[in-house]
């Protein structure tokens, strides 16, 4: 079947990918033996040049997850990382073409199953990469999916945007998981810690991201959050701190549908401009 390919954050590229071998879910084959060891080997260099930088940056939850699933030495299996988030969480991942429309993406959430990029970077892309591949998609964002909150959170996510595409909301809910599930800051006893998927799998971001002054931190709000523009294409302005996966999932379960309301009339914030009333968080050191 004829998929529609879609962009990324109203992007005019066209994605990568080859969506022809795509089910009408969305869904494909991850045709695991297709990949070449010159793939697996820059699987493995990209994992251990992460590896050395997540201690001390990424949030103890990750770090628990990412040292027991052992996927550091060859690309894995899909079905041998689904078998064992299964256990854990009644999450699964599944193997998609690259980006997919949005109705796909929230109901795949919203019944626990993780859309994986197939493919991976180019070795000229090692540094940097304009869309998702298969590592920001396994590295970044599956270790939390074995969080049991965090976890519920995506697949409220995943009910919400089926809600937000009846209400309109798509923009104002699309902030909510990039300055959470992709660019998130928590903060713990030992200072603030990174659990968004968009930082954790990209070597730039993750020094800079705890480290640069530049950047606004701002403690978690979600009318806030939900008003604050963000940039694809360059390091982020400002990320936003949750206290706890607790707080977030418990700041999002309630009706967005007034909070959307109250929100549509109002103009966007642009990133990096401090508002009255944003809890700061300072650096440590
Ligand atoms: N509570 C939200 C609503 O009613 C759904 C949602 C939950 C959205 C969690 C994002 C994250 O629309
Ligand atoms: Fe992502």
């Amino acid at each position: 079947m004829a998929m529609t390919p879609v962009t990324y954050g109203g992007s005019q590229r066209p994605p990568r990918g080859d969506y022809s071998v795509a089910r009408a879910d969305y869904t494909c084959d991850q045709s695991w033996q297709d990949y070449s060891p010159q793939q697996h080997d820059m699987y493995a260099r990209l994992y251990a040049r992460q590896l050395a930088l997540v201690e001390g940056r990424a949030c103890d939850e990750f770090l628990r997850s990412l040292a027991q699933l052992k996927m550091h030495a060859r690309i894995p299996r899909f079905e041998d990382v689904s078998e064992r988030l299964r256990r854990a969480t009644r999450w699964e991942i599944v193997a998609v073409p690259g980006l997919i429309p949005e109705d796909a993406f929230f109901r795949l959430l919203a019944h626990r199953r993780f859309p994986v990029t197939v493919w991976l970077r180019k070795p000229e892309e090692f540094d940097y990469i304009v869309e998702p591949d298969l590592f920001h998609d396994l590295f970044g964002h599956v270790p939390l999916l074995f969080n049991p909150v965090f976890a519920d959170y995506m697949q409220a996510y995943g009910e919400g945007g089926l809600k937000a595409l009846r209400y309109d909301a798509l923009e104002l809910l699309a902030r909510l998981y990039w300055y959470t599930v992709e660019f998130g800051l928590i903060a713990t006893p030992s200072g603030l810690r990174v659990y968004g998927a968009g930082i954790l799998s990209s070597p730039g971001e993750l020094t800079r991201a705890l480290a640069d002054p530049e950047p606004l931190r701002i403690g978690f709000d979600l009318r806030r959050v939900l008003r604050t523009e963000y940039d694809i294409d360059d390091f982020q302005k400002a990320y936003f701190v949750i206290d706890s996966f607790a707080q977030l999932f418990e700041q999002t379960a309630q009706d967005f549908a007034p909070i959307y309301q109250e929100l549509q009339p109002l103009p966007a914030v642009a990133a990096g401009v401090a508002q009255a009333g944003d809890r700061t968080f300072a650096l440590a050191g």
